[in-house]
């Protein structure tokens, strides 16, 4: 795998950043095929031993080098963690995105790593552990596959659509509005996966597999990286208001992603959903 270089001023944070990602999936694949412990934080929504020993490795190589930078982590990283503007610089960090998925020992799971200047997302990497594929974006600089430029797909016509969703799995308050919606565009659109990942799901759309992807709830370590890698890939990602702005969708809980031709169709058929956040 080459190791990538986006020629940005940001080339040096994003070695850290993929240096963090690369032990961190070393962690991660110590634990296959082992017994490790699984606790779960609510319904349907794990942490295991991986997730907690990966984020230690990754927290460490990414303090070790850029100690004066904060990190947002999905297993805690202190009280104040989780404001949405930040003063500087931030890591946004998911230790294994696709937890359920590594559980089952079922492909995909990845690493995710975000870095945040004050209002701006500026690079992102997407480890996919199981597939050993690097993603990797630095804003105005490309987006690339292990080392190689990609971008999204140029399918423009809705009924050509190959799209990714989320499922609701821990509050079902708006699953009979998704089950709706899921059915227009299962009509709509070429088909629809399910792949357990959204990090993942916003990669395999940046470099063109995908041409859509749309999930309501999801954390802002799920998407940060991914948003990035979408708009460096030349695609488009929003909330269900069209408003990609910014940090949006980071903190919205609404994400639909698309190479941008589909975006007005997937949109409307999000419609009915717009106030909808889990
Ligand atoms: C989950 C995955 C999944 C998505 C969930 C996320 P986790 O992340 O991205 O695809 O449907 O909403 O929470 O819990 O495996 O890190
Ligand atoms: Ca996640
Ligand atoms: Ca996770």
């Amino acid at each position: 795998m080459n190791q990538p270089v986006h020629n940005s001023p940001y080339d040096a944070v994003l070695e850290v950043a993929v240096a963090a990602a690369r032990r961190g999936a070393a962690v991660i694949r110590e634990y296959v095929g082992q017994h490790h412990r699984v606790r779960a934080k609510t319904t349907n929504d794990f942490v295991t031993e991986a997730d907690e020993a990966a984020q230690e490795a990754i927290l460490e190589t990414l303090n070790d080098a850029t100690p004066e930078v904060p990190v947002l982590a999905e297993e805690g990283s202190g009280p104040d963690a989780y404001s949405e503007s930040v003063d500087g610089r931030r890591w946004i960090v998911d230790p294994i995105d696709g937890t359920t998925n590594f559980m089952h020992q079922v492909p995909p799971y990845a690493v995710s790593i975000a870095l945040q200047e004050d209002d701006a997302l500026v690079s992102g990497v997407v480890l996919d552990v199981s597939h050993d594929e690097l993603f990797t974006a630095v804003a105005g600089h490309g987006l690339q596959r292990n080392g190689a430029p990609a971008g999204v797909s140029d399918t423009s016509d809705f009924s050509d659509a190959f799209l990714a969703t989320g499922f609701p799995y821990r509050r079902f308050e708006h699953t009979e509005q998704y089950l709706d919606v899921l059915g227009t565009i299962l009509r709509d659109a070429r088909s629809v996966r399910r792949h357990g990942a959204a990090a993942v799901d916003l990669a395999w759309l940046a470099c063109g597999r995908f041409d859509g992807f749309f999930e309501t709830g999801l954390s802002p370590w799920d998407v940060a990286a991914g948003i990035v890698l979408v708009r460096e890939g030349g695609g488009r990602i929003t909330d269900y208001r069209d408003d990609g702005s910014g940090l949006a969708p980071l903190f919205d809980q609404q994400v639909c992603a698309t190479n941008g031709s589909v975006h007005r169709s997937l949109l409307a058929h999000l419609s009915s959903m717009k106030d909808v956040r889990l």
